[in-house]
């Protein structure tokens, strides 16, 4: 079965070059994009979606959120507003009534999270463990979270358990818990800051993990400079998130990490993606990543909503696509290259096509995944430019309408 969607005002690739059509079309054939270019060279579908002149663009990539959780934060939420510093101790609140949640309820809850970025535009998301913290509470969240998301995390080093000592409990994540989640994880991450876990705790971790085989990613500067991007770019993590407080050394290390790499065609090392979670710093009152600052270095940068009841309750990666442009000085085609080829870049899932096993998302390209996400709008600056509107139109994951 295949799907011509023509009509298209402005087709946004974010492809390797970069490309943007007008007067586009594409062709959809079961899970792969078959075709794209110029709606008057289209080839004939069996079926034909008129785009109306709207724009089109990949679904989002959120590579970074929390959706297996149970509870509420707002008196948090409200004392932050009021004044309150963000501290990592309101996990704790989270971890309790996670863990007095059923595993129904805890799936039906994460479910309907993903139905909701969905519906927003997201088409590939990865989501955490990290609000259980025992073995037999992460070995559920990370259970759980392997049936409702495409990507899992494991987070056992979230938060430090109230009344145990940190280094037993770094133990346990990186014995004994690591065991419990292995089978439905493929990558690890730690929260390294003050409140959580130090710069030699994290290392184990991370070493612990990927010995396992698991990838890795790093909580960092966050709420203060600190030694996460450097852990993370000496250990070749995937990415780190959050960066708020980089020091000249830190994005001048993000940017050495892709040395190795070619953006012309995508080949090579891969470095560690500076992951910016502006929704989150916006509900914590923390400055915003310099994301312009990293770009103009040499780094690559994703956008991802960090989904999550204490420091970013929504999934809206327009949102923050929209922020990233508005308050973080990036252009448009580079805040959406970031919440699409940037997410799966940091996922190690931007490349593959007819010939792989697995196809790229993040770009729309011929025989890449057909993530395909349609705005309300003649153009992608509409995302900036309506900053809150909804503007999702319709969504197509994995070639299958979704939205
Ligand atoms: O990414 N920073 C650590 N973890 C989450 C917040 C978790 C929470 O407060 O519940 C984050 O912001």
């Amino acid at each position: 079965m295949s799907t011509l969607i023509t009509n298209i005002a402005e087709l946004m690739t974010q492809d390797l070059e970069h490309r943007v059509l007008k007067d586009a079309a594409m062709v959809i054939e079961g899970e792969r994009i078959a075709w794209l270019g110029q709606a008057a060279s289209a080839p004939a579908a069996d079926d034909a979606v008129d785009a109306g002149g709207r724009a089109v663009l990949p679904g989002w990539v959120d590579s970074h959120t929390h959706l297996v959780f149970a509870g509420d934060r707002t008196a948090e939420f409200e004392a932050r507003m009021a004044g309150e510093q963000y501290s990592a101790g309101g996990i704790a609140v989270t971890v309790d009534a996670t863990r007095r949640t059923s595993d129904f309820d805890l799936t039906r809850l994460a479910m309907a999270r993903v139905s909701e970025a969905v519906s927003l535009g997201t088409t590939y998301l990865e989501t955490k463990t990290g609000y259980g913290l025992d073995t037999e509470h992460e070995a559920r969240s990370a259970r759980i979270a392997s049936t409702v998301a495409d990507e899992v995390t494991y987070l056992g080093a979230h938060l430090v358990p109230a009344g145990l000592d940190a280094d037993a409990y770094t133990d346990l994540v990186c014995g004994p818990m690591l065991d419990a989640v292995r089978p439905y994880v493929r990558w690890a991450d730690v929260f390294c800051e003050k409140g959580a876990f130090t710069a030699e705790q994290s290392r184990r971790v991370l070493q612990a993990c990927r010995d396992a085989g698991l990838g890795i990613r790093v909580h960092g500067n966050q709420l203060g400079e600190g030694p996460g991007v450097q852990l993370a770019t000496e250990l070749g993590a995937a990415s780190v998130d959050h960066v708020n407080y980089l020091a000249s050394q830190d994005v001048a290390a993000l940017a050495d990490s892709w040395t190795g790499w070619d953006p012309s065609t995508g080949t090579g090392a891969r470095g560690t993606v500076a992951t910016c979670l502006p929704a989150c710093d916006l509900s914590t009152r923390q400055p915003l990543p310099p994301a312009r600052a990293l770009l103009d270095a040499g780094a690559q940068v994703a956008l991802a909503s960090n989904c999550n009841p204490g420091t970013s309750y929504t999934s809206s990666m327009a949102f923050c696509v929209a922020t990233a442009v508005l308050q973080m000085r990036l252009s448009v085609h580079e805040a959406v290259r970031a919440a699409t080829y940037g997410g799966a870049l940091a996922l190690h899932r931007e490349t593959g096509n007819d010939a792989d096993g697995e196809r790229a998302v993040g770009s729309l390209a011929v025989g890449h995944r057909a993530d395909v996400h349609m705005l309300n709008a003649p153009s992608a600056t509409h995302l900036a430019y309506r900053p809150g509107m909804p503007l999702t139109y319709a969504v197509w994951r994995a070639g299958v309408p979704a939205r």
